[in-house]
This record gives C-alpha cells, sequence and structure tokens, in this order.
C-alpha cells in the first residue's frame, strides 16, 4: 500500500492501520540488523516550528536508519525566512522542490492541510498546534497493541490536558475504528476534552465517561494515557495553568491500584505527572512506546516514497 499525505488520524481505516502495523513489525527487526538503505536517493525535509524531541529525531533517524538522506530546520520561526515574512505556503513549495517528503511541525491548527494544498510532495502532520498529531496516534494504537495483544475491547482513561492535547484528540479519532472500546476522561475542569471529540465518539457509538477520580479510573481501565499541562497553550491565563498542574498525578499509590496487565502510557516530554518512582514498573510503557515511534516512522517513510 502506498501513502500519500498523513494530516489527520480520521483518514485511515482499519485495513490501512493493519497495513501500517505490519510494516512497522518488519522495520522493528530491520532497525535491530543495523538497517537498509531502501531509500537510498530520497530526502526527507523536517520543519518545525515547534520544539521537539522525539518526533523530529525519530523521523530523521527513521530516514537514515532506511539509507535516506535529510535537511532539516529546527526552529523555523527563527532560522527560516518565515522570520522575514515568507508565507507558509511559499516555504511548503521551495522546500518540496528539494525534498521528496516534508515533515511539518506548526504551532496553528490546520496547517498541514494548508501546507498540502500546495505541496509538490507528500506532507506529514507532525503536530499543528492544539489540532492533531496522526503520527502520534499511530505509534499509540501500535504500543497498545503490541503490549496489551489487542485493541477491540479495551478501555482507557485519557488523563490530564485534555482541551490542549493532540495526542489524545488524534488517539481518541483513531480508537473509533475498533470495537467495544471505552473511554474515561480524567481532566482537571478548565481543561476538559472539547466537545467536537466528545461528539465524534458518541456519532461513532464509542462509550465515553468523563471521571474526577484518578484512583478509581486507574483500577478499571488497561491503559492510562497521562499527558502534561501545556504551559505553553494557555498564553497570558497563568491562573488557569496553576489550577490545573499537579491535579492528576500518576505515583506509586495509583500503582497499587492498577491492573496487573495494565499500562501507563504518555507522549512525552513528562515535567511532574508522572513520578520518577513509576519508571521501574513493568507497566511503565512510555519509553517503550517512544522507541516505537522510531519503528512506526520507518514504516510510514517506506510506504509513502517506495510502496
Ligand atoms: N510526543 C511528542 O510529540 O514529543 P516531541 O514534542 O518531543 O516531538
Amino acid at each position: 500500500m502506498k501513502l500519500n499525505h498523513i494530516i489527520k488520524a480520521q483518514q485511515f481505516d482499519r485495513k490501512s492501520l493493519d497495513d501500517i502495523f505490519l510494516v512497522a513489525s518488519q522495520m522493528e527487526k530491520i532497525a535491530l540488523k543495523g538497517g537498509s538503505n531502501i531509500l537510498h536517493g530520497k530526502t526527507m525535509a523536517t520543519i518545525f516550528y515547534e520544539p521537539s524531541t522525539r518526533t523530529r529525531l525519530s523521523f530523521e533517524a527513521a530516514m537514515l536508519k532506511l539509507g535516506g538522506e535529510l535537511i532539516s530546520t529546527e526552529n523555523a520561526r527563527e532560522f527560516s525566512s518565515t522570520a522575514k515574512g515568507e508565507s507558509l505556503e511559499d516555504t511548503i513549495r521551495i522546500v518540496g522542490s528539494y525534498a521528496d517528503v516534508i515533515v511539518l511541525r506548526h504551532f496553528e491548527s490546520g496547517a498541514a492541510e494548508r501546507a498540502a494544498k500546495v505541496s509538490p510532495v507528500p506532507v506529514i502532520n507532525a503536530g499543528d498546534g492544539p489540532g492533531q498529531h496522526p503520527t502520534q496516534a499511530l505509534l499509540d494504537i501500535y504500543t497498545i497493541k503490541k503490549e496489551i495483544g489487542k485493541l477491540d475491547g479495551i478501555s482507557i482513561a485519557m488523563v490530564g490536558d485534555l482541551a490542549n492535547s493532540r495526542t489524545v484528540r488524534s488517539l481518541a479519532y483513531l480508537l473509533t475504528k475498533y470495537n467495544n472500546i471505552k473511554v474515561y476522561f480524567v481532566a482537571p475542569d478548565v481543561v476538559r476534552m472539547r466537545g467536537d471529540i466528545k461528539n465524534y465518539l458518541t456519532k461513532h457509538n464509542v462509550f465515553f465517561a468523563e471521571e474526577t477520580d484518578l484512583k478509581k479510573v486507574s483500577s478499571q481501565v488497561d491503559v492510562i494515557y497521562q499527558t502534561r499541562i501545556q504551559k505553553e497553550r494557555f498564553g497570558e491565563n497563568l491562573d488557569d495553568f496553576e489550577k490545573a498542574k499537579d491535579k492528576y498525578i500518576i505515583d506509586k499509590d495509583i500503582l497499587k491500584v492498577m491492573k496487573k496487565n495494565a499500562i501507563i502510557m504518555h507522549p512525552l516530554p513528562r515535567v511532574n505527572e508522572i513520578s520518577i518512582e513509576v519508571d521501574s514498573d513493568p507497566r511503565a510503557a512510555y519509553f517503550r512506546q517512544a522507541q516505537n515511534g522510531l519503528y512506526i516512522r520507518m514504516a510510514l517513510l517506506k510506504m509513502i516514497l517506495v510502496g
């Protein structure tokens, strides 16, 4: 299967998800053997207008492991000609004449869609403000499948900054592709899950509930998906940030009530919403989750650039 633009989680159906996960498992083996040359002669551009560790570096590592080349601007607001007033559309047209695929992180929701409309090459949305982060959702679902062994029938608690988290938004969209999913939203009042996602889940017959007792929910679910309260999304409204931060923390008390085979996930970076003491518990899956990002991104680049 050949992929083109990757803009939003809803664009995938269950068959394409299965195909991506199959290729990702092949990529895992290739990465462990030291890589391959299947993308020799191909160039990837990474254009990042917001900070990143995992997404940019795992895409770049994925390209290098498959024998491709990369060009990159890691602080595009300051170091690209955006600083001189160039539009996103013009930047994309130009970079698309240098590269075979563009990986774009931007601070505005909808930016990747705008880029795809003018790009001569496939665009991958690496996070567009509070909008979506579809490749994160793919690696999240891949991680759940690997760790729990199934996707149908799972229950998941999404915790933290649900209003601003593009990762939980994309993950919620993808979960609608599976059967008998139960979603529990646990968020401080000021950052509760937005209505558009709740309406989408209702439309797709996915059970969800809004809860306030993290301990109670943690004892019931297969997956706890914790998120950071994103200070950078609050603007001047730091009173709301103070109300939200530190309200829900995963610590030893939560570990005590969790099911034996449940897992804790987090898109990372973490600040203090998961205590360090949790890291050594085998149910802490967030570092394995980040590593899966490499295999998913190798798979996506292969499927975009050579089919
Ligand atoms: N999960 C994620 O998007 O991390 P980065 O911001 O470090 O890319």
